[in-house]
């Protein structure tokens, strides 16, 4: 059933009412009209969360704190582990002020049960000078029994796939289930725009809100695609402050972001990652209709076929809403095809 953002949570927003007013008040100093800039409309909402490692756990973690869902499940294969870090997150809220449910089991599905939204998470991440195709033998079998067990559960789920290799595991769900397309996403690009922002930020000596960027094509080292002659500092093109070769550095430290955290961390990252995949559950939970990045099946849209991959779309209450079909330049076009081209290599591996 369809609430409004007041009814459900008041408390959320009305906080955010109260930053407006105070912020209108005394920064802007400007008489106050609410408008319908808050009515947003969201349903109560169940998402769960495979994997309660480490992006698993942060992903739990960022969806709570935003507070627009009424219920996150963790899942895990190891005993206690989900239970434990369950646990653990819902002795933050009343630090950090939400009202999200959160709880965790071992490997029980029917907890899980009822899902609007589930996120797979679940699977090894690489080690340091490893590739993410180098984990496709052990993700493979753990994403499609993981796919197959949340749908017994949840048949009108959407699912988010953010295991490694992750186009070829969006893939894989979209060849061993029935679900319609829109409602299998892969998570790469909202993390790779992410980076490729941290980057122009730093380059531009510029604060991240005023950089705008998107990087699509495969959410590998060698495939991703950031889209530097597009990226923007406050709608102004970034080629007007940048030469050449700090766009190339922008580009080449986008690429290889994963990979410079993996190598520091001595396994890959978290934070960021689990960001982005909440901002992806809020776009649909809210039905934002925001615009992301996404791993995608294509049937024709950028030439591609039977194939998923980083391309822009819209999400909102139904999962993918729409692909957004970007003019590219012939560079642009060239890069993506080859990047294409690798993912199709690593689809091979499969055995569907
Ligand atoms: N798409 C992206 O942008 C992105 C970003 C970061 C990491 N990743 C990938 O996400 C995955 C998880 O990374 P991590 O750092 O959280 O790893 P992690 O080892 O910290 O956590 C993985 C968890 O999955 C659990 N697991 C394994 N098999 C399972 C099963 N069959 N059912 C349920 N749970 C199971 C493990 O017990 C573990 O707790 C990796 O494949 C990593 O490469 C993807």
């Amino acid at each position: 059933m369809e609430k409004g953002c007041a009814d459900q949570y008041p408390k959320v927003c009305q906080n955010l009412k109260n930053y407006d007013i105070f912020h209108k008040i005394m920064v802007l100093k400007i008489p106050i009209f609410d408008g319908f800039q808050n009515k947003k409309t969201i349903r109560t909402m169940k998402v769960t969360v495979v994997g309660a490692g480490a992006v698993g756990a942060s992903c739990a973690e960022y969806i709570a704190i935003k507070d627009f869902t009424s219920e996150v499940v963790l899942l895990d294969i190891k005993e206690g582990y989900a239970e434990g870090k369950a646990m653990d997150l819902m002795q933050t809220a009343s630090l950090n002020g939400f009202d999200t449910k959160i709880t965790g089991t071992t490997n029980d599905y029917s907890k899980t049960a009822g899902s609007d939204i589930a996120v797979i998470t679940s699977g090894i991440p690489r080690k340091p000078g490893m590739t993410r195709e180098e984990l496709i033998g052990i993700n493979a079998g753990i994403v499609k029994t993981v796919a197959e067990n949340l749908l017994k559960h949840s048949p009108n789920t959407i699912i988010i796939v953010v295991s490694n290799p992750m186009d070829t595991m969006t893939y894989l769900v979209h060849k061993a289930t029935d679900l319609p397309k829109h409602r299998i996403i892969g998570m790469g690009g909202a993390l790779d725009s992410a980076r490729f922002k941290y980057r122009l930020a730093e380059a531009l000596e510029a604060p991240i809100s005023d950089i705008d960027g998107m990087v699509i094509g495969g959410h590998s080292d060698k495939g991703m695609v950031p889209l530097i002659a597009h990226a923007t500092r406050n709608s102004i093109k970034v080629a007007e402050f940048l030469d050449e070769e700090k766009m190339d550095w922008v580009v080449q430290e986008t690429k290889v972001g994963g990979a410079t955290l993996t190598k520091l961390l001595g396994t890959s990252a978290w934070y960021a990652p689990g960001a982005a995949v909440s901002s992806l559950v809020q776009a649909i939970a809210c039905d934002q209709k925001k615009m992301f990045p996404c791993s995608t099946y294509l049937e024709g849209e950028y030439g591609l076929q039977d194939i998923c991959i980083g391309v822009p779309v819209i999400l909102g209450k139904n999962g993918i809403e729409k692909v957004v079909e970007i003019e590219l330049s012939d560079a642009e076009k060239a890069k993506l095809t080859e990047s294409a081209q690798g993912v199709s290599n690593t689809n091979g591996l499969l055995e569907v």
